[in-house]
């Protein structure tokens, strides 16, 4: 069968491999970068169910208007207003199927084959590979703990100011680094990025997933031009399974990806945006997400202390602010997919930490998830990569 040149690009069958070996209950899998179902409240859920269905079972059963629900968001608006002090109204935002949804359709939005997508050096290997799907090249600006350097990035988007048509950055608790943007920075990224005709697209994803307080101003709030798009989703502070995501931009832009979403899917679950319409309606989504960051960082912190303890002493690691990662450094020259084969023996898993690079080189580093599993597994994990690191680097 003749399959498309994109399918070419597609060919990252390690992540899927690592992806399956997670449904083996055998193997304790440091891998995925997803939620903890224990923290989905089913009887919430339930009783929110029931109450759509009871009062507006057809309609939730039928197509949902392309932009999405509008109660959700008028909600999804005032709570970005509230907290960041944005002035979105409801029609500058709309409701995608995920927020990996949002993050295809950029693609389509934006790129022709040879266009180049500036991006951070490591990035989100999801948003890359629909990139690359849409011909995208990748210049990596060099990023450091407090975000995108600005004369790097001031030096390349000069350079390269014809080609580059999008900047995709994750500033909150990056994936896979977890690394979050000072505030300085983000405000030296917008000014430099304000003299260029480039949208920028803000990935939130795991921005709700704070550990200490910081002031991390989202780029959209910092927005003079309107060039942000900023995406954010309930995968992480609530469930993915409803794949609920939202879209924030100025009107003009929405107006774009709304000429897209009809083709895609024609619209998000209608029941599902109802649902967690009615259950921020009667419950407290805000505790909720408290809850769900008590136990994210009950883990983060036990994963770390049993990191000090067992792994060797030139293993560096940074204590995560936020985020579901730990994201960890070898020596220069060892080989983290030579580790993860032996790792894989003694049935432990993670990412190695190349999969996420734009270009091949960086083998050295690896992200390690922690929030789907538990305190017992955790240690017994890291105790045994400990061991397997050990042997590996001698
Ligand atoms: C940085 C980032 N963006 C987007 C997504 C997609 O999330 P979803 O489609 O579940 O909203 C993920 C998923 O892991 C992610 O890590």
């Amino acid at each position: 069968m003749r399959l498309s040149k994109r399918m070419e690009k597609m060919q990252d069958k390690e992540l899927l491999r690592l992806m399956e070996l997670a449904d083996d209950s055998d193997m304790i899998s440091f891998a995925g970068g997803f939620p903890s179902p224990e923290t989905y409240p089913l009887k919430e859920i339930r009783e929110s169910f029931l109450e759509v269905l009871d009062s507006q079972g057809r309609d939730a059963l039928s197509y949902s208007a392309t932009s999405g629900y509008l109660p959700l968001r008028k909600k999804l608006a005032k709570r970005m207003n509230d907290q960041y002090n944005t002035m979105l109204t409801a029609e500058e935002v709309i409701i995608t199927s995920g927020s990996q949804q949002a993050l295809d359709m950029s693609g389509m939005l934006f790129i022709d084959k040879g266009d180049i997508i500036l991006c951070e050096t490591p990035s989100y290997l999801g948003a890359l590979n629909i990139f690359k799907a849409y011909g995208a090249e990748f210049l990596a600006v060099p990023t450091d703990s407090e975000g995108m350097i600005p004369e790097a990035l001031e030096e390349r988007v000069k350079e390269y100011r014809n080609r580059i048509k999008l900047a995709y950055v994750i500033p909150d608790f990056q994936n896979p680094t977890c690394r979050c943007w000072t505030a300085k920075r983000r405000k030296e990224f917008m000014s430099i990025m304000q003299d260029y005709d480039i949208a920028i697209l803000e990935d939130s994803a795991y921005s709700d997933i704070a550990y200490e307080e910081m002031e991390r101003p989202p780029l959209i709030s910092l927005d003079v031009k309107g060039q942000v798009i900023n995406c954010g989703s309930f995968s992480k502070i609530f469930c993915p399974g409803f794949r609920v995501a939202w879209i924030c931009a100025k009107k003009q832009m929405i107006e774009k990806y709304m000429l897209l979403k009809p083709s895609i899917d024609l619209s998000s679950s209608s029941i599902n945006q109802r649902m967690i319409d009615v259950y921020m309606e009667k419950f407290s989504l805000e505790d909720h997400i408290n809850e769900v960051i008590e136990l994210y960082k009950k883990r983060r912190d036990l994963a770390i202390e049993t990191m000090k303890t067992s792994f060797p002493q030139c293993v560096e690691f940074d204590l995560p602010k936020g985020g579901l990662f730990v994201w960890i450094r070898l020596p220069e020259g060892k080989n983290t997919r030579t580790l993860l084969e032996r790792a894989l023996l003694k049935k432990v898993a993670f990412v190695p930490g190349g999969s996420f690079y734009t270009t091949k080189g960086k083998e050295n580093e690896i992200r390690l998830n922690y929030s789907n599993m538990s305190e017992e597994r955790i240690v017994k994990g890291i105790q045994i990569l400990g061991e397997v690191m050990k042997e590996f680097l001698g």
